[in-house]
């Protein structure tokens, strides 16, 4: 197993979550010792504002094989280069206007970009490919040890391969602890999921990985861009166009389904409510609407749960906070993800509820689906790959 043959390290957690970055001295004394730790070819967790990142020298071929060793990760799977201002992307890539219209717009922020990759950077830090993804975080503690360290960071999120990947430092210790040098604890991240890939060496801009900046967004900067075909038919055994996005990611050890209105059964139910209102009959708060819209869901996902707990089996379901409490008495944990009204909860916690149903040692999880425009895209694209594409449509 790969975890023997990694030497047992002392990790060192510096917290800086109520540190205050204005206060620029104090601040860059606590991340001292992990930026001479990465500028030696040693490994640091960060915060940043998607995730947290496991990070070392991109230039440094020994360094950023560590990376694949701590994680476990093949070795074909590229690193994305962190970057703490925006004018290093010259050196790393062979810059078109595109890359420098998109980094003006959305850096520092959560949108990675895939460029021809220039000779300085190694092999061992883009997978064997000839291009480059390279970010710039918005995160003061990332930012800073970028600046400090005085290299560029590679850095895949810090997750064991094949686990939800991490969003506080709690997450990261679990995984990583004794295989690194240093976790710096920035507190829980803001958005939740891993920044949006755009592909800039192609003819037509293309997304290879949804996130927060969505198509509609990175359109109305540089005009057209496509989806990678594999993200629009996840089943067809079409190969993705970023490595990492072919792996069975983020899979919790629960095998996960997800419960999904199909399109007859919203209209239905929207028919059913507009003559309701016609009829002065409306739900007295939005928590009750949505319970009302999302019945079938929870039927179904009760009597799935009942069986599979019948057979005596350990049931997880993973529901919104409008609906949670309709699944009280029908499964061992019930976890609300986020709010429906705010698709930015789903986001911040759909990676720690899926780490809870480990924690709780649940055989199977049933999931209330989050469909979708903008960061319901990308929710679902992670959901779905969670859950092996396994979707019941009522
Ligand atoms: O938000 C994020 O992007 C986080 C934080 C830490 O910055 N990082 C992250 O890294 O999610 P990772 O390694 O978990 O995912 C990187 C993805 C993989 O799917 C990889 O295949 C793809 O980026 N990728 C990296 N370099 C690429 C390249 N040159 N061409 C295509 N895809 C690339
Ligand atoms: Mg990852």
């Amino acid at each position: 197993m790969q975890s023997e043959i990694i030497q047992k390290t002392e990790t060192q957690i510096i917290n800086v979550e109520s540190a205050d970055p204005e206060k620029h001295l104090e601040y860059a004394a606590l991340l001292a010792a992990p930026a001479h730790c990465l500028k030696n070819g040693g490994l640091v967790a960060f915060p940043t504002e998607t995730v947290y990142g496991l990070g070392a020298d991109a230039l440094n071929e020994a360094a950023a094989g560590k990376i694949y060793a701590a994680k476990g990760r093949p070795s074909d799977n590229p690193l994305i280069v962190h970057i703490a201002d925006i004018a290093a992307m010259e050196e790393l890539a062979y810059v078109n206007e595109q890359a420098r219209l998109l980094a003006e717009a959305f850096w520092p922020g959560p949108l990675t970009i895939v460029l021809p990759k220039r000779e300085i950077v190694p092999y061992q830090t883009t997978g064997g490919l000839d291009t480059v993804a390279i970010r710039m975080p918005a995160h003061p503690a990332a930012l800073e040890l970028i600046r400090q360290s005085g290299v560029y960071v590679a850095a895949p999120s810090a997750n064991i391969s094949g686990r939800p990947s991490p969003t506080k430092a709690a997450h990261v210790i679990e995984d990583m602890s004794g295989r690194i040098e240093y976790i710096i604890d920035g507190g829980a991240v803001g958005i939740g999921i891993e920044s949006t890939i755009i592909d800039l060496t192609g003819e037509i801009p293309a997304v290879l990985r949804p996130g927060y900046v969505t198509k509609e967004m990175l359109e109305q900067i540089v005009g057209r861009v496509v989806l990678d075909p594999a993200l629009e038919n996840p089943t067809e055994g079409i190969r993705p166009k970023a490595p990492g996005m072919k792996y069975t990611h983020y899979a919790p050890q629960g095998e996960l389904t997800l419960v999904e209105l199909c399109d007859d059964t919203r209209r239905r139910i929207q028919d059913s409510r507009e003559r309701g209102k016609q009829e002065g009959g409306l739900p007295e708060t939005e928590s009750e609407e949505v319970r009302e819209l999302q019945q079938p869901v929870i039927l179904r996902i009760c009597s799935l749960a009942d069986e599979k707990r019948q057979a005596g089996y350990r049931v997880g379901i993973m529901a919104s906070k409008e609906t949670l409490t309709a699944y009280a008495g029908h499964a061992d944990v019930v976890i609300g993800v986020g709010d429906r009204s705010a698709f930015c909860t789903v986001a911040a916690g759909l990676y720690a509820a899926l780490r809870d149903f480990d924690t709780a040692g649940v055989d199977y999880i049933y999931a209330e689906s989050f469909y979708g425009d903008g960061l319901g895209y990308a929710v679902m694209n992670r959901l779905l790959k969670a859950a092996g594409q396994r979707v019941i449509y009522v």
